[in-house]
């Protein structure tokens, strides 16, 4: 085999492979500078295997992002977050987001209201809250999509 043969066996492989390999799902995520939980929330993102895009926004623009995108005061967190069209409010389970992408169901996205000690990225010693992840709809109400602790 020579040297161009080579090139071309090997460019054509790395084509082929391609598809196989489903390149990470993209989470893009609006947070104030100061959050450090929100940082915290989007490495347990990254660890569980999605591509995190993590943009700094002022406190104003922030509540905007959630009004616009249908999270109202009562359902809000600290940081907002988007994936293939879905909104996601709070300390989200990766998991919770991962059965929301196997199953999409005809909703805004998921929510979970406030910062729950022992959600993802709000860890604190062994302490655990029970918190609902909540599937907010497109009327505003909501259902209860997973319960923890
Ligand atoms: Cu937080
Ligand atoms: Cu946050």
């Amino acid at each position: 085999m020579n040297r161009r043969h080579f090139i071309l066996t090997a460019l054509g492989t790395a084509l082929l492979a391609r598809p196989a390999l489903a390149a990470p799902l993209r989470v893009e995520i609006y947070k104030s500078p100061t959050c450090g939980c929100c940082t915290a929330w989007a490495d347990h993102m990254t660890q569980a295997g999605f591509a995190t895009d993590t943009r700094d926004v002022e406190q104003d623009m922030l509540w905007a992002i959630k009004e616009r995108s249908g999270i109202t005061p009562e359902l809000g967190s600290c940081h907002t977050a988007f994936v293939e069209g879905y909104v996601i409010e709070g300390h989200v389970p990766a998991d919770d987001i991962q059965r929301l992408l196997a199953e999409r169901p005809d909703a805004l996205g998921l929510a979970v209201p406030g910062m729950p000690i022992g959600s993802p990225g709000m860890e604190m010693g062994g302490q655990v809250d029970a918190f609902d992840t909540l599937l907010v709809l497109r009327d505003g109400t909501t259902d209860v999509f997973q319960r923890h602790g």
